[in-house]
């Protein structure tokens, strides 16, 4: 178990090369530099990185799970993100505020309510691909930003009408820039006018705290609201343990955060299994099969299997807030302490022929929560996996019920880091033929 500790600091060692080679490799190509380091010095070094400085790089799932369950007085998330998402959101708390929290949150999300939502998945798949072109390539990720975009809009916030459209919108461009900004120096954080960028995150900000509240009042007024659904009603419903509500500013910020952490990542991901299959013209083939007989467990593998070789967040980083003890080793505080998923999942000591994209390596169980960690662990650990995987589950099938997609020979797309996700560099380009309609299609078959 990590511990504050008074012990001598002892750090795994790691490659002893200048800094500036370090950063130029981390950032030029860091999927592969980690991969060369960690040939040498296995699951477990440290390195000096651009950003985060002196950084522990683990991937061995011993040590990963003791830092997931690590309380957050010893080690901290290393991001800024809060700064934009407010000072309540799941982003920004801690201790116990944030465990608070966390219990009004994974109710929403837990994995039998998520049936109630299948039902938008499948209309904003109809929505959206009602005029794909057919023969011509084209890139899927925006398609299934939109997607996802609406999904949550629908399903999250309770938006329709003109919010719904005032929020696909806004979002789109506002989260993006937010995320790049609060990378930046604070500095530059500065509201200079409406074209500065800080000052276009700020004016967005004000613009959708009053949809927001107007979304609030409108559900308070809801003769059905007993009856909704949506996650901005159930949170508004929920009570802490000493009978108080979350207060309306917290819920303007929880959203947001939700549809900052479940937009980009779900349809990065789906644009990703396009990207695979096309290349796989048997799993494809199998896949529609299925669908077509109105099974799940194949399409299932192949989620989990796409975010094994594909994760789109590649890591989750922490800093040590005292000297502690993670396993044999003693990190100082200040240290940062980065946990490879992508190095985790391409480990040939958990997975055979790790390289392969072989869904049929889970099929019949469960993914190892040790080794399969694309949506992290413990006690941050993503509120809306459930979530995201019904919608995967049913925006694929759907898919695959409307369109033959064209395989191909080409060379896989590389990966591209895009802030919050890693996307596939040319989008998940797809060709696709309309389907005639098969009879008994799986449209109606349940994915829970
Ligand atoms: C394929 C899609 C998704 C992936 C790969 C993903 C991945 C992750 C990961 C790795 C974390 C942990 C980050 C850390 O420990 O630093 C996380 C946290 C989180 N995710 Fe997701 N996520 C996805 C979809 C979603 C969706 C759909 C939602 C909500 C609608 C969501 C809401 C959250 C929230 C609120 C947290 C913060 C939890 C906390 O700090 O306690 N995510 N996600």
């Amino acid at each position: 178990m990590t511990a504050e500790t008074t012990d001598p600091v002892r750090l795994p060692d790691g490659p002893h090369i200048p800094k500036g080679v370090a950063a130029l490799g981390f950032f030029a190509a860091r999927r592969r530099a980690l991969a060369v380091v960690s040939a040498r010095y296995g699951d477990c070094f440290t390195i000096e990185l651009p950003v985060f400085g002196n950084t522990t790089i683990i991937s061995d799932p011993t040590l990963v799970r003791e830092l997931f369950a690590a309380p957050g007085d010893l080690v901290a998330r290393a991001s800024n993100l809060g700064t934009v998402l407010g000072p309540g959101s799941t982003f920004s708390l801690e201790g116990d505020e944030h465990r608070a929290r966390r219990k009004l949150l994974v109710p929403p999300f837990h994995g039998k309510r998520m049936a109630a939502y299948e039902e938008i998945v499948a209309e904003e798949v109809d929505r959206e691909t009602a005029n794909w072109p057919q023969g011509r390539e084209f890139s899927t990720v925006e398609p299934m930003r939109r997607i996802t975009l609406d999904i949550i809009l629908r399903a999250v916030f309770g938006a329709q009408g003109e919010a719904l459209a005032e929020l696909r919108r806004m979002l789109p461009p506002m989260v993006p820039l937010a995320s790049l900004m609060v990378v930046l120096p604070p500095a530059l954080r500065r509201d200079l006018g409406p074209w500065s960028p800080w000052g276009k995150v700020m004016r967005s900000r004000a613009r959708y705290n009053e949809i927001i509240a107007s979304l609030i009042a409108q559900a308070r007024s809801d003769p059905r609201f007993a009856d909704r659904s949506d996650v901005l009603a159930l949170l508004m419903s929920a009570r802490y343990e000493d009978g108080s509500a979350i207060t309306d500013d917290h819920i303007g910020d929880e959203l947001l955060t939700l549809l900052a952490a479940g937009h980009e990542t779900t349809a990065t991901t789906l644009a990703w299994a396009i990207e695979r299959l096309r290349r796989h013209p048997a799993l494809l083939h199998r896949l529609a099969e299925e669908v077509d007989s109105g099974g799940t467990a194949f399409t299932q593998a192949t989620i989990w299997e796409v975010q094994r070789t594909r994760p789109v967040v590649e890591a989750m980083f922490r800093v040590a807030r005292k000297r502690i003890s993670l396993g044999q080793w003693v990190i100082p505080e200040g240290n940062a302490i980065m946990t490879s998923i992508a190095l985790m999942h391409s480990s040939p000591r958990h997975y055979a022929e790790p390289q392969l994209f072989n869904p049929d390596r889970f099929l019949g169980g469960n993914p190892d929560s040790m080794t399969w960690i694309p949506f992290g662990g413990g006690i941050r650990r993503c509120i809306g996996a459930a979530f995201a995987n019904m919608e995967m589950m049913v925006v694929l099938r759907e898919l695959l019920s409307r369109f033959e997609f064209a395989t191909t020979n080409g060379p896989a797309e590389r990966r591209r880091s895009r802030g919050i996700a890693t996307t596939p560099a040319a989008g998940g380009r797809a060709v696709v033929f309309r389907r005639t309609p098969t009879p008994g299609s799986a449209r109606t078959a349940a994915v829970g």
